[in-house]
């Protein structure tokens, strides 16, 4: 249980939330000419039905190809509907905004980390936890993964149902706990996994309305603040044996002994940074994961023609991240998945500056909207976009190339835009290959209940009511 009272543990996820590293401004100016869009309970009334808002947002964008304008909770929101803008607005114009209100609400927890902060200060520690995500790194962390991958296989029975949510969960936890904390404390990475998720539920849906519905009391958010207290006392004692040695091979290690002018991060930071990479690094790679096995149960010739090259490059062994060059079918299942379900589904920015686009003045406090879920499906954009066909990311060479597709640049961005651009990439390509390479060698899991799995938007996309899956050990070509 935690060290803290639930009255401290609220003090401080309230301070966390109120802080800024730059102000925030409003856009109140009621003169400006707004383009059409959405009206305000059309879209309440989504964000009330969840999946809702994706087919809601999917619409706007079929009836304002370039950018939408509505409001929600007092802010003016833009809808940018075509690759150009958003590249123009998330990419050109990227280091004039910040992030939008759900991460600002998500502070409460991951406090200023990487996600969360802002200007100066998150150009400083994205400088001092880049080392963690070298090439070199990545390699060191490919070993643990596969052999982390190794271990859960053992977990898999042949025939077992399980829920491929919490399964993909659990191994991507155990990854991103070895990689970050070390070998002697995937204990403690499981117990701060458990905490994350009870935060997480508690505060999943009010993390889209922003810091003002965090604040509402309520038996969950009761929860939410205490395990979030929990995590905190936790995390803290992880710092505290890191710092007195060992460990030396880890992510926090690296963190620990980063420095910039002679100062390196105080324990709050390591706080925040370790707190986000826990969240952003696991549940995003699982939801892909998870997604990904429900593809290819429902599409069994892009799975041969994946395992068939499995086969081939590694005939029964468990990957190395020197086989990844020889996979570009796996490489592109993935891409195709990220394509189809991106687990990020939307990215959110507050504009500093204002900004013309065409004859639409956006100004200075609007928050404006990208939705992966919306371009990467957008037959403006893709050829067939409703069709899982991991073969479009392949050139006729058979290599595999991002721009194979033939979509304009801002049409696919799973990882983000530019200096806010997912810090995790190369990590969470690797980590997927791997574990999809180990395991569809031998395994083809089938779906339990075809049909009934709907992406629920929330701080990820979720398969909503899970994704249950029984678990088939596959027959072998002679
Ligand atoms: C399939 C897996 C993943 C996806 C789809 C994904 C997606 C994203 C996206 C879209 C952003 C930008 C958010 C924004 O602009 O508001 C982001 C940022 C970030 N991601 Fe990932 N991510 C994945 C895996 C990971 C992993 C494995 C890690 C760490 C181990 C990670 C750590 C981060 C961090 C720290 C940021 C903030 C970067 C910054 O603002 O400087 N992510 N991610």
């Amino acid at each position: 249980m935690s060290d803290l009272s639930v009255r401290e543990a609220t003090k401080r996820a309230t301070a966390r939330m109120s802080h800024s590293d730059v102000e925030i401004p409003r856009d109140r100016d009621s003169s400006v000419p707004r383009p059409p869009g959405p009206s305000t309970t059309a879209l309440i009334n989504a964000f009330r039905r969840g999946p809702a808002v994706l087919e809601l947002f999917t619409n706007v964008a079929r009836e304002h190809p370039q950018i939408a304008h509505t409001r929600l909770l007092g802010e003016h929101l833009y809808l940018l509907n075509s690759p150009d803008v958003i590249v123009d607005v998330m990419q050109k114009h990227g280091r004039n905004t910040m992030k939008g209100r759900g991460l600002q609400g998500a502070k409460a927890l991951l406090g200023n980390g990487l996600l969360t902060s802002e200007g100066d200060a998150h150009m400083r520690q994205r400088r001092l936890v880049q080392p963690a995500f070298h090439h070199d790194r990545i390699r060191l962390y490919a070993d643990q993964m596969a052999d982390l991958s190794v271990a859960h296989e053992a977990t898999w029975v042949n025939g077992a149902e399980v829920d491929m949510v919490t399964d993909m969960s659990a191994l991507t936890l155990a990854i991103v706990g070895r990689t970050l904390f070390g070998s002697d404390l995937t204990g403690d990475a499981s117990d701060v996994g458990d905490a994350l998720t009870t935060v997480l539920e508690g505060m999943g849906s009010r993390l889209m309305l922003g810091p003002a519905a965090m604040r509402i009391p309520s038996p969950s958010r009761r929860r939410a603040v205490l395990a979030a207290a929990q995590l905190d006392t936790m995390v803290q004692r992880i710092i505290d044996n890191h710092r007195g040695g060992g460990n030396a091979d880890d992510m926090l290690a690296i963190l620990i002994s980063a420095t910039e002018d002679g100062t390196g991060m105080t324990d709050e930071q390591l706080r925040d940074e370790s707190m986000t990479l826990v969240l952003a690094g696991h549940e995003t790679t699982a939801m892909t994961l998870s997604w990904g096995w429900m593809l290819l149960a429902q599409n069994p010739l892009a799975r041969e023609w994946m395992t068939e090259e499995l086969d081939a490059v590694l005939n029964g062994r468990t990957p190395v991240m020197a086989d990844l060059d020889a996979m570009p079918r796996t490489r592109a299942v993935v891409a195709e998945i990220l394509r189809m379900y991106p687990a990020a589904w939307v990215i959110g920015r507050r504009l500093l500056d204002d900004v013309e686009i065409g004859d639409v003045r956006i100004p200075r406090g609007a928050i404006c909207l990208a939705s992966q879920w919306v371009m990467q499906r957008d037959q403006r954009w893709w050829d067939q976009p409703l069709s899982f066909r991991p073969d479009r990311w392949l050139t006729p060479a058979g290599t595999f190339d991002e721009s194979a597709p033939g979509q304009p640049r801002g049409a696919f961005f799973p990882f983000g835009f530019g200096n806010r651009r997912c810090i995790g990439e190369s990590f969470a390509w690797t980590e997927a290959m791997l574990i999809l390479g180990t395991l569809a060698q031998r395994w083809s899991p089938e779906l339990v209940m075809d049909g009934a799995i709907e992406p629920m938007p929330a701080v990820t996309l979720r398969p909503s009511p899970g994704m249950a899956m029984r678990l088939v050990a596959r027959a072998k070509p002679q």
